[in-house]
């Protein structure tokens, strides 16, 4: 018998900002993403520049059918997209939406429908009106609690009968710490205080829970989830410090996913924010609209975050948007990410023992270099590694389920190549579909299936089972 369920939702995901391209096409406004030409630690340009990849994307909004269909041969129960806030209303504040944005995602949820794929939809995806971040400084301002429910309303009226599972916020979390990219904060982060950030998280939090209650109020059988950036912590040693030290980061995680599940900010928040100085300005009515708690936790995992009180002494490793330190007993990416598929199973059971919500893993995957071979015209790509990642990763939420965590979908982080978020590079590639466009954005945009793409296909088919026959 299989170890996933039958109904379990395998499948993809990607965002409006990293794929679609037509970045001022059919009404569509500027979003921050349009601005940041080298990524999230790059300069903001005053215009869309042409270095910008993420103007072209990997040109979904022109090759949505194509692309669509070719999920649909893998056997993608489940699409991951976002909709882009600025196709919907340009700037943030128009009185009526944009009527040709909403006929797009009309057509791209029609194209999921008919070849039987359940889209799952994320509102807010690293992609804020530009407008909004330049007049309000994004998020930092409570009015974007307003013109978000707005929006959120206008697609949940538009798309009840087409789409049933909903994201509130990408990463919640990271406009905690990366404010540009979460929470279209437009101040540069060194003018900003922990007290700012996390004001400008509370709002989206408050916004999560508003939006969640008016979801229900046009389809009660929506189903809205969180999404949280979950590298979990592990202390360096087993010093006590090392311990308490990890346990604290680990709290400011959790915190984002407790204030979905349980609708109110956990025990420890007074602690961690007196430590900062952080006295959020929390209205009443703020405390109702976070009541509304979610029906499902997603989250993203790339890797663990190995942390020590002093971390002076150790050497340095990246992860996906944070630092941690070396661990020695992983191995490390091309871009030095530690590779660590037991984290997996222990952040689904360190979630699920508390919260006990259906879990849904939103993001994974590795950032790798394909190398193309060409072959009779066509492009060739034999991508092992992804293969063993992805394998790596999946037994352990076969495990997770196996403990008994009730794991209902997995979605793998950019399921065609795309652009990325954090360097804004086209090299950076995680599909299993390959987009012929190089690091300068040359290139005929064609796709083509890689290995991968037949093993995923055969990883659905068998719903799973392949992943535990015993290697030749
Ligand atoms: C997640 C984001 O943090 O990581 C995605 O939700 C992003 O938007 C993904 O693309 C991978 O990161 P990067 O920087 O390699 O694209």
């Amino acid at each position: 018998m299989s170890v996933f369920p039958k109904d379990f939702l395998w499948g993809g995901a990607t965002a409006a900002n990293q794929c679609e391209g037509a970045y001022d096409e059919d009404g569509k406004g500027l979003s921050v993403q349009d601005v940041l030409p080298k990524g999230i630690f790059g300069p903001i340009t005053d215009e869309p520049t042409e270095d910008n990849l993420k103007l072209v994307g990997n040109d979904f909004y022109h090759r949505y059918e194509e692309d669509i269909k070719l999920l649909a041969e893998m056997g993608f129960k489940v699409f991951r997209m976002s909709i882009a806030w600025t196709r919907i209303f340009p700037t943030g504040e128009e009185e009526a939406p944009n009527e040709a944005g909403l006929a797009f995602y009309d057509r791209v949820f029609d194209t999921c429908r008919t070849h039987n794929i359940e889209p799952l939809v994320t509102l807010s995806h690293y992609e804020s009106p530009l407008h909004l971040s330049k007049k309000y400084d994004g998020w930092m301002n409570r009015k974007l609690i307003d013109l978000f429910a707005k929006y959120a309303e206008t697609v949940f009226k538009r798309y009840k009968d087409k789409v049933k599972y909903w994201v509130t916020f990408n990463e919640v979390n990271v406009t905690s710490h990366i404010p540009l990219l979460g929470g279209g904060v437009f101040t540069p982060r060194d003018q900003l205080t922990k007290q700012d950030m996390y004001q400008a998280a509370h709002h989206q939090l408050v916004a999560s829970g508003l939006v969640t209650k008016i979801a229900k109020t046009i389809n009660p059988e929506f189903q809205v989830g969180c999404m949280v950036a979950s590298a979990p912590r592990y202390p360096m040693t087993c010093h006590p410090d090392d311990v308490t030290y990890a346990m604290e980061e680990q709290q400011e995680l959790t915190l984002f996913v407790h204030v979905h599940a349980k609708g109110e900010y956990p025990y420890y928040t007074k602690r961690l924010f007196d430590r900062d100085n952080i006295k959020l300005d929390i209205t009443e009515e703020d405390k109702q609209n976070l009541k509304h708690t979610v029906d499902f936790i997603s989250f993203s995992y790339y890797n663990s975050k190995t942390v020590a009180k002093d971390p002076s002494k150790y050497e340095l490793a990246q992860g996906n948007l944070y630092r941690g330190l070396r661990n020695p007993y992983l191995t490390y990416s091309e871009w030095n990410y530690p590779i660590d598929p037991q984290g997996l199973r222990y952040i689904l059971n360190f979630y699920y023992e508390r919260y006990e919500l259906p879990m849904f893993v939103s993001e994974n995957g590795m950032g790798a270099i394909d190398e193309p071979i060409e072959e009779d015209g066509k492009l060739i790509i034999n991508d092992d590694y992804r293969i063993e990642f992805h394998k790596g990763h999946l037994k352990e939420v076969g495990h997770a389920i196996e403990d008994g965590v009730n794991v209902i979908g997995y979605t793998s982080w950019g399921c065609i190549d795309l652009v990325s978020a954090a360097s804004a590079q086209m090299e950076k590639r995680y599909g299993f579909v390959y987009v012929d466009r190089d690091k300068d954005g040359n290139g005929t945009l064609e796709r083509y299936p890689k290995k991968s793409f037949y093993w995923y296909k055969s990883v659905i088919e068998s719903n799973g089972d392949i992943l535990f026959k015993t290697e030749e």
